[in-house]
């Protein structure tokens, strides 16, 4: 179990590093890296219904052991899904992933994927989500990718206040998320989780904040006795903002640096400022591009 972990605004405490089965594994048997990521110690998983998978996590769940009990599953509403798709989807799910309730459903995307189909009425399909957690079939309920206007399209109608509003979060995007994450916050008390946070290293090698990502890496390994990598940095940096943090890999090291991310001395709020700062130099979105329109972002 990572030792970090938020509570939610509705009381569920959700451990703050998940493993996620999209991206590298989109589409793909995901049993082997599922089993490889418990066993080195996750127990949030973040699958969806568009990752194609969902079996597959049901499969590794069984491989590694871990009772249901200590784990945290999360999926998500396939991008596009109408309010009348929202409860047999959610079932599907149910049936591919082999259990009763899931710990987090979220609404996946907030409008159609494609310009010309049907978009998806919000307030209708979040009503639809309501429905399901009122089952206890959910236990708790959420969002992603949703911008400020998708949730003031909810908020009014809402019985339940989404848990959590999954978003690319990275220092090249802060600029224009936080915004959003402040509005969550502020609205109902929506932690905000973060995929895509590795972009800096991952994606955008070679930007501005290489150096400062450098400096700060070497100051934590001199403090923490062991080396830290710059992935940690930025992991770090997601985890100080209060954002649930929902990375992935393949190589089983790696899974368990991810975890010990939660052990690391805390950055200053003079290298958050400076990250921050640095970060905004450079926009780098890599996901979602149909859904942020980045310049009017929020
Ligand atoms: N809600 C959404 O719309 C949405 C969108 C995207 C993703 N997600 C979720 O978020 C999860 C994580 O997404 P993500 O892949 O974007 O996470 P990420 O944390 O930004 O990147 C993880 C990837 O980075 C690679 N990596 C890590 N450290 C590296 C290094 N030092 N050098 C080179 N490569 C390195 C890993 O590859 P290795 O295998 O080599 O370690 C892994 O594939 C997904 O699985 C999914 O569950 C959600």
């Amino acid at each position: 179990m990572s030792s970090v972990s938020f509570t939610l605004n509705d009381g569920t405490i959700v451990p703050g590093i998940g493993f996620g089965t999209g991206t590298a594994l989109f589409g793909k048997d995901c049993a082997g890296q599922v089993k490889q990521a418990i066993d080195a110690g996750f127990v949030h998983l973040d699958g969806a219904q568009a990752y194609n998978n969902e079996e597959s996590l049901s499969e590794g769940i069984k491989l590694s052991g871990k009772p249901r009990s200590e784990l945290f599953i999360v999926t998500k509403l396939r991008p596009g899904a109408l309010a009348e798709h929202v409860k047999p989807a959610f079932d599907a799910s149910l049936k591919k992933l082999g259990v009763d309730f899931v710990d987090l459903f979220l609404v996946h995307c907030p409008i159609a994927m494609k310009a010309g189909d049907p978009q998806p009425d919000l307030p209708e399909v979040w009503h639809e989500v309501e429905a399901i957690h009122a089952q206890g079939l959910a236990k708790s309920i959420g969002v992603s990718n949703f911008r400020i206007p998708h949730l003031q399209a909810i908020l009014p109608t809402a019985k339940v206040i989404p848990s959590v509003n999954q978003l690319e979060i990275h220092p090249y995007v802060w600029k224009t998320v936080e915004p959003i994450v402040k509005f969550g916050v502020e609205n109902g008390n929506i932690t905000a989780a973060s995929y895509g946070g590795l972009t800096p290293i991952v994606r955008a090698a070679g930007g501005p904040l290489d150096p400062v990502l450098a400096t700060v890496a070497e100051r934590l390994t001199k403090e923490f006795g062991k080396p830290v990598s710059t992935g940690q940095v930025l992991s770090k940096w997601v985890l100080q903002k209060k954002i649930i943090l929902v990375t992935t890999s393949s190589k089983e090291e790696r899974l368990r640096e991810y975890l010990q991310t939660a052990e690391l001395p805390d950055l200053t709020e003079a290298e958050i400022a400076e990250i921050d700062t640095v970060g905004a130099k450079l926009h780098k979105r890599v996901f979602m591009k149909h859904v942020f329109d980045d310049t009017d972002p929020q």
